[in-house]
């Protein structure tokens, strides 16, 4: 399939390059056969998300909504995507991942080792908002199951990085609390995540200074992995 390989396709799209097409220039045809390529698998990832915008699939989650959270707005190619739980009140509202306070934690770990949300693909393991903020279940976990494995495989990130416990004993398949799996890299489907506590636990410990200092070291591990150049990286 297209998009299993659009990893290696790191131009971004030129609307420009559609002259080109036709200008007998054999290297600008490549760029342009590059950001043809682009397109379609980009395409691929709206499908999806355009499919699951009308899922009906969980009923009590369907007549709680007020929208699908599919992710981040960009719809592009990331080399870390990251996993929340499932959409809160405010992402609900404004239908992107981590728009909340947890979010503008999240945007300033980013932001600290030079990174911001363009640089990220944010989901969630359920995309809809379930009422009282109360766990995902194990049915809606099930029903979302495909779509985020295949959003995984569009994405096709060089790291995934699980946001707190239940995502990340979700995704590594594990009964191991997150205080232990932190800051380190596993290997899920051949993929690298690295699991990190929910940016929520700071709020809920008044910003401490100490549990700040934690998430920096987490990010500092993601900073590693991203300068890491092995075959076939970015
Ligand atoms: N918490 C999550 O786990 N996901 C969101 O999108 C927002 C808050």
């Amino acid at each position: 399939m297209i998009y299993k390989s659009f990893g290696i396709f790191s131009i971004p799209p030129k609307i420009s390059y559609w002259s080109d097409y036709f200008s007998g220039k054999a290297e600008e045809f490549a760029i342009s056969l590059n950001d043809a390529v682009f397109f379609i698998c980009m395409s691929e990832l709206n499908v999806l998300k355009e499919q699951y915008s009308v899922c009906d699939k969980c009923s009590e989650l369907t007549s709680h909504r007020s929208q699908v959270v599919f992710g981040s707005r960009h719809m592009k190619e990331c080399p870390i995507m990251i996993i929340g739980e499932a959409p809160g009140k405010k992402e609900d509202e404004i239908g992107e991942p981590f728009v909340g306070k947890s979010g503008e934690i999240l945007n300033q770990l980013l932001d600290e080792i030079g990174l911001n949300r363009g640089d990220v693909f944010i989901t969630n393991t359920i995309l809809c908002r379930p009422p009282e903020n109360r766990n995902p279940k194990q049915d809606e976990l099930k029903n979302c199951r495909n779509r985020l494995d295949k959003t995984v495989e569009m994405i096709n990130p060089k790291v995934i990085i699980t946001l707190g416990n239940f995502s990340t004993q979700y995704i590594l398949d594990t009964k191991e609390g997150i205080t232990k799996l932190r800051g380190k890299i596993y290997s899920k489907n051949g993929r690298k995540v690295l699991p990190m506590p929910h940016p929520a636990v700071l709020l809920y410990n008044g910003m401490s200074e100490s549990i700040l200092n934690g998430f920096r070291e987490d990010f500092k591990v993601l900073k590693g992995v991203l300068e890491e150049k092995t075959m076939g990286d970015y």
